[in-house]
């Protein structure tokens, strides 16, 4: 077939794009234009296909770490790079003064996977903002100012959710910091006093060591928060989205929650943030209320769509499920954790564990727990990956 003079555009473009990204990833990567505050490991990753990604020196990993919890569908998904390529293609951004079919068809259907409660979403572009938003949104509703969060709790590195960070590694950078969070030990349902307009919780808490609540917890937590007349905020930035097997944690652990907030791997790798808002609270917000430039932009709202047709129509949910079960039977030391969120506690270090395993071809994380190292892979991570990992694991400890 002759090519049209577009298609042969496009043809010609596309050949030039991938000479350029060859020139601009040549020779190692030169990092010191970057600020430092990185601990980077000795491994450029430069590819990635399924659940798997490649280093520059075309070795392929298993990947256990998925990103940080952000490959949800898997690497470079052929459909999802032509969603968000064909997009690029027709309108990449345009602001939130003009509406857009596919910025209401992406809240549409977040909105129609989340808990029948939560009517309306706003989009932002981190998880911190997400909770930055969920956090505005509650002391506005309420007209109360104090926030409880949990210790062990991490929640994004803005002054507003470092505020309700507990590590003092990363909040106390930001001193004096903004005050009005009372930390309570995770675990425990607090007492909630009528000046507390929320209470924000991970559900899990990955970073933390995979600290899991239980449902007792979450619903001894949602009862209190009823009694006080404050609202419940699920911090689940990383485990939304299928990951645990059900759509949202408030899904797993049967518990109604006032504000969801998400990111990660909303769209499949692109930067987006997520917070989704019950209905008594939406109808109250009225225009001005809050905003964002790059929220919501075209882009964005077909790699959120792509992302969630992927996970629906390969049925993803349903193998995070399998990918858990799998773990708790073939490695040998306790699992924390639930679906493709999981931490394995290790009777070595893992800073010690984990170079042995990337030379063994597996990719995996830390914590701030030192004996806990964590599995955040995408969804699509097929079973051979996790028997080999789990037979390095053992051979490796
Ligand atoms: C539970 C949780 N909340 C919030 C954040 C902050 O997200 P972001 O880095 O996108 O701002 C993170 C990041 O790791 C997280 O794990």
């Amino acid at each position: 077939m002759i090519p049209s003079s577009a298609e042969a555009v496009d043809e010609q473009f596309r050949f030039e794009a991938s000479h350029l990204l060859d020139e601009w990833s040549a020779g190692p990567a030169d990092e010191s234009a970057q600020l430092a505050v990185f601990d980077k490991l000795a491994v450029e990753i430069v590819a990635g296909s399924g659940a798997r990604v490649q280093d520059r020196s075309g070795r392929w990993y298993w990947d256990l770490y998925g990103g940080h919890a952000v490959s949800l569908i898997g690497h470079a998904h052929p459909l999802w790079a032509a969603i968000v390529g064909e997009q690029a293609r027709r309108l990449p951004f345009y602001s939130n003064l003009t509406p857009h079919p596919l910025r209401a068809a992406a809240c549409r259907a977040i909105v129609d996977l989340a808990p029948s409660n939560l009517t309306r979403v706003f989009l932002t572009n981190s998880g911190a903002e997400a909770n930055e938003t969920a956090l505005k949104l509650a002391r506005h509703h309420t007209g109360r100012t104090e926030v409880i969060a949990f210790e062990g709790g991490f929640h994004g590195r803005t002054a507003g959710a470092l505020a309700v960070t507990w590590n003092r590694k990363y909040r106390d950078y930001a001193a004096p910091g903004l005050g009005h969070t009372r930390f309570v030990p995770f675990g425990v349902v607090p007492e909630i006093g009528e000046d507390v307009a929320a209470v924000i919780i991970e559900p899990i808490q990955s970073l933390n060591g995979m600290t899991t609540a239980t449902a007792e917890f979450m619903h001894g937590l949602r009862e209190a928060c009823d009694k006080a007349g404050a609202l419940l905020i699920l911090d689940e930035v990383q485990t939304a989205w299928g990951r645990l097997g059900t759509p949202f944690a408030a899904d797993y652990y049967g518990v109604r929650a006032d504000l969801i907030t998400g990111a990660k791997s909303a769209a499949g790798g692109f930067p987006v943030g997520v917070t989704l808002v019950d209905d008594a609270i939406a109808t109250r917000v009225k225009p001005g209320d809050q905003g964002s430039t790059f929220g919501a932009g075209p882009l964005a709202c077909a790699a959120i769509l792509a992302t969630h047709h992927i996970v629906r129509s390969e049925g993803l949910m349903a193998n995070a499920r399998f990918v858990e079960q799998q773990v708790r039977e073939l490695v040998s030391w306790p699992v924390r954790g639930h679906g493709c969120l999981l931490g394995i506690v290790c009777p070595a270090p893992s800073r010690e564990i984990l170079p042995r395993l990337r030379a063994a071809g597996f990719m995996a994380g830390g914590s701030d727990d030192p004996h806990v190292l964590r599995l955040m892979p995408p969804l699509c991570l097929p079973p051979e990956a996790v028997t080999e990992f789990a037979a390095a694991l053992n051979a490796t400890i």
